[in-house]
């Protein structure tokens, strides 16, 4: 017999007066690592032959940074060989437009020799593009060779509008070889516009006004598609908030 299982949007429950950006405190004890690490395998370094040489990994809006240590660690196979980290040549930049997020991810930052984060607004160029270059510059490498991007597409979309969601996946795809991406599908756009409304605060900039709309991911896949030479390699599939996970490679 089908025992039925009430559905709760674990999203509604937080605290949007606080994150209009997504900025929530606490993110990841509704939301744990696990979630979408479940879905990513363990072997992605080294199926995008990243596995013996230097790897670079760019953390696009890591919240406190809970999420890029456990990829990281996951990435790197921890569990398996119990291995000392200062000597893999995998190092991690993750970034986050909140400052006090960033000031928990560095407090509890367990590898400080191989992971930095920093305060950063992606849609803030040049500001935000000379700290990456200039990280970049420091390893001698044009480019991340992969960029991760969870569930932060949402936020720059409904705050900056259609142009700063399609110059973030232009941005993203022209800094890295490999981009994993979890856009969120249109029906978080609505949940967030109703929990603003519901604390009396007038809706997202934007969100009325959003041409691209329904499915988020698709739109984001054309784009990167058409107009960024990236192409999309592999779908890691849904997580349990029904967003996909999805891995382009630059043409
Ligand atoms: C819902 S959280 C996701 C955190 C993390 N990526 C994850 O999936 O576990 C969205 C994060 O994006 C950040 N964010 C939103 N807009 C941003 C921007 N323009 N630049 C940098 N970070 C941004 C927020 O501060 C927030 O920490």
């Amino acid at each position: 017999m089908e025992t039925h299982v009430p559905h709760v949007n674990k999203e509604e429950n937080e605290d949007p007066g606080a994150a209009p950006y997504g900025n929530f405190i606490n993110y990841y004890t509704f939301n744990p690592p696990e979630n979408r690490l479940s879905l990513i395998p363990e072997t992605l370094l080294e199926d995008i032959e990243l596995g013996s040489e230097r790897g670079l990994i760019l953390d696009v809006g890591c919240n406190s940074g809970d999420l890029s240590v456990a990829l990281y660690k996951h990435l790197l196979h921890e569990e398996a060989s119990g291995s000392d980290f200062s000597k893999r040549e995998v190092y991690l930049l993750g970034f986050d437009m909140d400052q006090d997020l960033i000031l928990r991810a560095q407090n509890s930052n367990p590898f400080p020799q191989n992971i930095q984060f920093v305060p950063l607004d992606i849609t803030d160029d040049p500001g935000s593009r000379t700290v990456l270059e200039s990280y970049l510059g420091g390893f001698g490498c044009p480019r991340f060779h992969l960029c991760t991007c969870f569930a932060v597409t949402m936020w720059v979309h409904l705050n900056h509008g259609d142009a700063a969601f399609l110059s973030l996946l232009s941005r993203l795809a022209s800094l890295c070889e490999f981009l994993l991406l979890e856009a969120q599908p249109w029906k978080c756009y609505r949940s967030a516009a109703r929990r603003l409304r519901k604390l009396g605060r007038s809706d997202f900039d934007h969100f009325k006004t959003l041409e691209i709309r329904g499915d988020t991911a698709a739109h984001a896949r054309e784009h990167l598609e058409k107009q960024c030479s990236m192409d999309l390699v592999q779908s890691f599939g849904n997580t349990t908030w029904d967003r996909s996970l999805l891995l382009f490679k630059r043409r």
